[in-house]
């Protein structure tokens, strides 16, 4: 393994915004568990199995860092999964334009599940030559999708695909990747759900404030993000904030194991805690009940409740 870089090194912020466009993953949990069930089980690849492709939404979220010499910088973090509602909820969110106007750096790809990478036609179709980071565990299909050669299960035909026109960076297993000053991928290598490996996050050193672990999934479990950041990020023992999805309960109740994670979150001692997409009701109803500082979403368009940060909700960690 590469040695990390320095923690100094990794630089600040002045601060992050986050502008949750679709925590949606599907409209239909039952649906969605019943499609994941079927078709050889859970492990089978999500790239052979069948969907209901109307129970399709997607997760995407807007990153604006602020950097210390003012600079402001955009990232996308995931583009969904039905090409028509991303779009959708890229125009109503004003990322159409941004994208358009090449205000947006990035493309940062969090894991190839189908809720967070076939959507991708929705940001081609206003900037096909933007960069797109994948972590190091992207399959040859999610990289032959990205290219235009390989539909999604529940998208057109190849025919018919815009062909990504930009880089492709790629984030290696384990190894802090600053993007710009203060912002650090890393990739986490794992089996996941669906047939798939791996997931990345992104961590961001806001100045003055502490660090904020920001996530697609987290199906490396929110534990194991928050032991790296404290491990090889942060500056301090405790860290600031959490955005994204947890991927802890999302399809129903608590198990005992889950919910002594919830309680071991406690030592990492978040002071921002933004949980949505594959979260689940009943993790965010135990971290309210362990009093832990969860901020609320409005219930906007196709959200689950006000539980989450939702669609079109946003949080700023300064
Ligand atoms: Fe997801
Ligand atoms: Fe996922």
């Amino acid at each position: 393994m590469m040695p990390a870089p320095d923690k100094e090194r990794l630089g600040e912020c002045r601060s992050l915004t986050v502008t949750c466009l679709s925590e949606t993953g599907w409209h239909d949990n039952d649906l969605m568990l019943a499609d994941i069930k079927a078709s050889d089980g859970p492990d089978a690849s999500q790239w052979t199995k069948s969907w209901h492709a109307d129970n399709a939404a997607g997760s995407a979220s807007l990153l604006e860092v602020t950097l210390l010499d003012g600079q402001r910088r955009k990232l996308l973090i995931d583009c969904g999964w039905n090409t028509t509602y991303m779009t959708r909820r890229f125009e109503d969110t004003g990322v159409a334009r941004m994208l358009e106007y090449g205000e947006v750096d990035l493309l940062f790809l969090s894991h190839e599940h189908l809720d967070h990478l076939w959507g991708l036609q929705a940001v081609l179709r206003y900037r096909p030559d933007i960069t797109i980071c994948v972590p190091a565990t992207f399959s040859d299909t999610a990289h032959a999708f990205i290219r235009g050669e390989h539909p999604s299960p529940t998208g057109s035909d190849a025919q018919a695909l815009i062909r990504h026109a930009g880089r492709i960076v790629t984030t290696p297993v384990g190894v802090p990747v600053p993007l710009y000053p203060s912002c650090v991928a890393v990739a986490f290598d794992l089996p996941v759900l669906l047939g798939i490996r791996g997931e990345q996050s992104l961590y961001f050193r806001v100045r003055d404030s502490g660090t904020v672990c920001v996530t697609g999934c987290c199906h490396q479990t929110v534990t194991t993000l928050a032991d790296y950041a404290v491990e090889h990020i942060s500056m301090e023992r405790t860290l600031y904030g959490l955005y994204g999805g947890l991927h802890i309960a999302p399809f129903g109740a608590l198990t005992a194991k889950q919910e002594e994670m919830i309680k071991d979150m406690h030592r990492f001692g978040f002071r921002k805690i933004a949980a949505n997409h594959c979260t689940g009701p009943a993790a965010i109803r135990k971290m309210i009940q362990l009093g832990y500082p969860i901020v609320y979403g409005s219930n906007g368009r196709d959200s689950s409740g006000t539980l989450t940060l939702g669609n079109g909700d946003g949080v700023v960690f300064e």
